[in-house]
């Protein structure tokens, strides 16, 4: 939900600035915009529309000066106009502000600066802020940092702010709350922005900020005071991947090579985690072994794709560790008086770390006594800082919105949760904790077989690219990869896409297979599993009422009356949503791809949802 990014230092500061938007694209890409440092008033370029819009606009005679702030959106209050896109000025024309977030108290705001005599241009809830930092900058003699302060005290919502004085070009001055913003120290330049990724070709030293910090900074300065006025000491960091993981590497989407990483992405999060005396290492989760048995629950939130890893961990944690697990949509826990104490352990699972609905679930969890656990792929980001707990998972950064590599590292790290857990219950042997770990180090191989022979399914796929409707089906643990399935074709290929557990669709779901409509259903796993003979007798329903039937089943399994049959490596039933998902994904993606559609940035939607 919208990309920040400033820079201050010795290069033109249109080149880091759009560098460093581009890399944030992917979080918002309704409009783009840059206001830069030149002194006496700024200059800016804002357009609707992609980036390259923006760039285009920006003709030679751009003003080679060495700070500014730039802005990539996802619309929320006020379409997607060039007025609306970010930077917002004051009515001088000097100080401008971008924004991420939502200003929940701008109308208020509003009304009582135009009382003042403020011209407002736009329908944002950002330019209220603009109008007001100006007038509180005059009221401290041109301080802008102590005019941000006061700002941040009546300002209500979330947000990331980055604002430029035209009096003092060289300096921004940053501030943020429930929304994200890191600063990247550079020798001699200083940058902020949402993400490391936007500065991550210049530094690889960067700062993470607390909430309502605000941060100044020059080029060899970055001041972080807190509300009150009291300098804050910076806690810096390394950052441990370099530029060339935001790239696309010869991939023609980040999705393709984001899909094609995931073997990597599961053998990273899953390495080290056996010790010799086959003890599952997760010490992250400070839990001794007697708070672990003392557990009464375990809650998952999440949204999305996060969401589906949430429900795989309820298959695996039961089974394995028994104790009881309930999935919640992270938006939907605290509207509902959730029964959650000191006995429950809360699990967040979310790549980004900064999705607005989790963080409130995880809120309200925590203040209702309950130790919360992160799963996350972002460092340092902010729910895994205000959970009790982190588990980090290594996908690298995952650009493309549609999400595939963190969902299978998610999944990883719910079964190391659940292994963990069974150990201190005593629920499992180490003897079979051993095994189960060791069948885990043979996914990564297993997720290559499945990427070295997609390309029959990529051609396959084409064939249903004028198909407005999509089914899904599974059972069990193949319930989660069918909803899956349905989430990622729906936000790719803007068609009608639903996954059903197949013991429902004669409830209702069946009124909807019609003369050719395709059905994905994924088989159990294992060939002894009871589930087995019920899904065929499910495909055998909808084949006879006219469905074009696609299956994933395991190697050597006999399906008749498939279509197609995809074929994905005999593993552990329970592991079996780390191998069915990754033809789905390939499935979406090649779909968007045939209808013309934008893989990395599907229309609507933004990477990071930072508004509830
Ligand atoms: O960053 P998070 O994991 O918290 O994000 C949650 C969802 O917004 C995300 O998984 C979304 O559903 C994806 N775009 C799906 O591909």
């Amino acid at each position: 939900m919208c990309g920040i990014v400033g820079y201050t230092g010795p290069q033109s500061a249109s080149v880091p600035l759009i560098a460093g938007l581009k890399r944030l694209e992917y979080r918002g890409y309704d409009s783009a915009g840059i206001a830069l440092g030149t002194a006496g008033k700024l200059f800016v370029e804002k357009k609707a529309g992609k980036l390259s819009n923006l760039e285009s606009a920006l003709d030679s005679s751009l003003p080679s000066v060495h700070s500014g702030i730039g802005h990539t959106r996802w619309a929320t209050h006020g379409g997607p106009t060039d007025q609306n896109a970010h930077p917002h000025l004051d009515n001088e024309g000097k100080l401008a502000v971008i924004h991420n977030g939502i200003i929940e108290n701008y109308t208020e705001l509003r009304i009582a600066l135009e009382a003042k005599g403020h011209k407002f241009s736009s329908q944002t809830d950002t330019e209220s802020v603009a109008h007001l930092l100006s007038d509180l900058r005059k009221e401290h003699q041109g301080d802008l940092t102590k005019a941000m302060r006061d700002a941040v005290k009546v300002l209500r919502g979330s947000f990331t702010l980055l604002a430029i004085h035209a009096d003092k070009p060289e300096e921004i001055v940053g501030v943020r709350r429930n929304s994200p913003l890191v600063v990247g120290v550079g020798t001699g330049e200083n940058f902020m922005a949402s993400d490391v990724s936007a500065f991550i070709e210049y530094t690889k030293q960067a700062i993470e900020l607390g909430q309502d910090e605000i941060v100044t900074m020059d080029p060899t300065s970055v001041v972080i005071t807190d509300l009150d006025g009291k300098t804050i000491k910076p806690k810096t960091y390394e950052i441990s991947w370099d530029a060339t993981a935001a790239e696309k590497g010869g991939f023609s989407h980040f999705m393709l090579k984001e899909i094609f990483e995931q073997p990597k992405a599961v053998a990273d999060t899953l390495i080290g985690r056996l010790s010799d005396n086959n003890q599952i290492l997760l010490d992250e989760l400070h839990m001794s072994k007697q708070e672990i048995q003392s557990l009464k629950k375990i809650t998952v939130i999440a949204c999305g794709t996060a969401y589906h890893a949430g429900l795989v961990a309820k298959y695996a944690i039961e089974k394995w560790a028994k104790i009881p697990v309930e999935v919640e949509i992270a938006s939907e826990f605290r509207y509902r008086d959730p029964i959650i104490d000191s006995t429950t352990l809360v699990i967040a699972i979310s790549q980004s770390g900064e999705t607005m609905d989790t963080l409130m679930a995880v809120r309200h969890a925590k203040s209702a006594g309950a130790r919360v656990l992160a799963i996350c792929n972002t460092n340092s980001s902010t729910i895994p800082r205000e959970s009790d707990a982190v588990l980090y998972t290594h996908a690298g950064p995952e650009i493309a919105v549609a999400s595939t590599k963190a969902l299978l590292t998610q999944i990883i790290a719910v079964y190391l949760i659940g292994l963990h857990l069974a150990q201190a219950n005593g629920s499992l042997s180490d003897q079979q904790v051993h095994e189960i770990y060791n069948e885990l180090l043979e996914l990564p191989g297993k997720i290559e077989q499945i990427l070295e022979t997609v390309e029959p399914l990529r051609e396959l796929t084409r064939k249903f690219a004028k198909n407005d409707t999509v089914l899904f089906l599974g059972r069990n643990i193949g319930y989660p990869v069918a909803l899956e399935g349905a989430l990622k074709l729906k936000e790719l290929a803007y068609i009608h896409a639903e996954g059903f557990a197949g013991g429902e669709l004669k409830h209702g779901p069946i009124a909807l297979i019609d003369q050719g409509t395709p059905v994905i259903a994924i088989l159990p796993a294992g060939k002894e599993h009871a589930l087995d003979e019920k899904m065929l007798s499910n495909i055998q329903e909808v084949k006879a009422r006219g469905a074009r039937v696609i299956v994933i089943a395991e190697e050597g399994v006999v399906v008749e009356g498939a279509e197609h049959v995809i074929t994905i490596p005999v593993v552990r039933p329970i592991f079996q949503p780390i191998l069915a998902t990754v033809p789905l994904q390939v499935f979406a993606y090649e779909m968007a791809v045939a209808r013309g559609n934008d893989v990395d940035q599907p229309r609507n939607l933004a990477k990071s949802v930072t508004v509830e």
